[in-house]
């Protein structure tokens, strides 16, 4: 595998402001020597958050920082979604607060989409934005999170329903930090991955039926070649939509049934699950519709199921799942609205005017409620 670091660029040209607008998204291995580059000579003071289970990579980005000239300072938060509080949130402030972190200083965050999230929201909010390095420890925030520039916490009624866009100053991905990653969330991560295969970038899909085993390797060159495509992709699509309004909708493909589930499932499902079978509804609803081959839409299940992800989902829930499906951002008024592919490689986003189709395709992923198998 290639020791030399790739490096995607993220948007360009410069804001009204004369600010750098384009950032760049580092991956390969051993990249925290790259870390000050990022932080940039103007910052003094750093402040490196990272949740409960990354304490040792943490102290280490701490360490190193110090060693380069910054004042550093910790801020550990809860794990997973329990980091996206605003309580969470304060504590980061108070911290950023009791050290005198002052506009010209930095953030960096270090861990999954989870961190990531709240850590931007707070560089965002902190004296109305400071700079923010991301250095992302999952599959997922490396592919999806950490690039784009959206942040957010989560609040009693929903999640991510507060937060902001405030775009990086770069992403450091060391592809080292995934060893410790545990199966399942690579696994989930894999979803997003082969979300972006399905919506831009065929050979993304080859390379997974090709080695199925060899891209849940976190060394492996596939998972690796994996990881860059689809960081461009995602590049391609923001780079083109900074705050959401057009073509960055393709980038929900899976995901409108993927929430619904997640809904009804309380969350205890991994995000990657669920898209996983909200990908194989979308590729049956395309093939209803005349818009996939049969050939096409089967591709979905096989890749999906090669890698270990459900593609089946209860068949007792279909009134939870509208409801929630109903509740999606896409929609306008009544009409449902669904990122389908005309072929691979070519989504839209489609108005569904009869709900009574979408029953119809459910019962083509539905499967006895006594058989459903926990998922990931
Ligand atoms: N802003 C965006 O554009 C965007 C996009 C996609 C997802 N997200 C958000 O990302 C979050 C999900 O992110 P995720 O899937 O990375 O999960 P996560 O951040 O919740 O991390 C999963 C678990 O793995 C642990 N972990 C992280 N890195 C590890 C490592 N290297 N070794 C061992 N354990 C590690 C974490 O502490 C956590 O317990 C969600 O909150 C979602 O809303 C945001």
């Amino acid at each position: 595998m290639s020791t030399e670091p790739t490096v995607i660029t993220v948007g360009e040209g410069t804001g009204a402001g004369g600010q750098e607008l384009g950032y760049s998204v580092v991956v390969g291995e051993g990249l925290l020597a790259q870390l000050p580059g990022l932080v940039g000579p103007q910052a003094e003071r750093v402040l490196v958050i990272h949740p409960r289970a990354l304490r040792a990579t943490g102290d280490v980005v701490r360490e190193d920082l110090e060693k380069a000239g910054y004042q550093a300072v910790t801020a550990e938060i809860p794990d997973a979604e329990e980091g996206k509080h605003i309580q969470v949130a304060a504590f980061c402030w108070q911290v950023l607060g009791q050290n005198d972190l002052t506009r010209s200083d930095a953030i960096v965050s270090v861990g999954g989409g989870a961190v990531t999230d709240v850590a931007g929201f707070v560089a965002a909010t902190w004296l109305r934005g400071i700079r923010i390095v991301h250095m992302p420890t999952t599959l997922l925030g490396m592919v999806d999170a950490a690039v784009g520039g959206k942040t957010g916490i989560n609040t009693a009624e929903g999640k991510n329903l507060v937060g902001s866009f405030h775009q990086p100053a770069g992403v450091l991905a060391d592809l080292e930090t995934l060893a410790t990653l545990p199966r399942n969330e690579l696994v989930a991560g894999l979803a997003e991955v082969v979300k972006c295969g399905f919506i831009a970038d065929e050979e993304i899909l080859r390379t997974v039926e090709r080695s199925p085993e060899e891209v849940q390797r976190w060394d492996s060159a596939e998972l690796r070649d994996l990881i860059e495509r689809s960081i461009r992709v995602k590049a391609g699509v923001v780079g083109r939509d900074v705050r959401e309004s057009g073509v960055r909708e393709s980038l929900n493909y899976g995901h409108t049934l993927g929430h619904a589930i997640e809904l009804a499932e309380r969350y205890q499902w991994r995000h990657g699950a669920a898209i996983s079978v909200g990908m194989v509804f979308a590729a049956e609803l395309a093939r209803s519709l005349g818009r996939l081959s049969d050939v096409e839409a089967d591709r979905h299940r096989e890749i999906l199921t090669s890698l270990g992800l459900p593609t089946t989902y209860r068949d007792d829930r279909w009134n939870q799942l509208l409801e929630g499906i109903r509740r999606d951002k896409k929609n306008r008024g009544e009409t449902l609205r669904f990122v389908l592919l005309n072929s691979i490689g070519s989504p839209a986003t489609v108005e569904i005017p009869d709900p009574s189709i979408l029953f119809a395709t459910y019962q083509e992923i539905a499967e006895p409620a006594s058989s459903t198998t926990i998922s990931l």
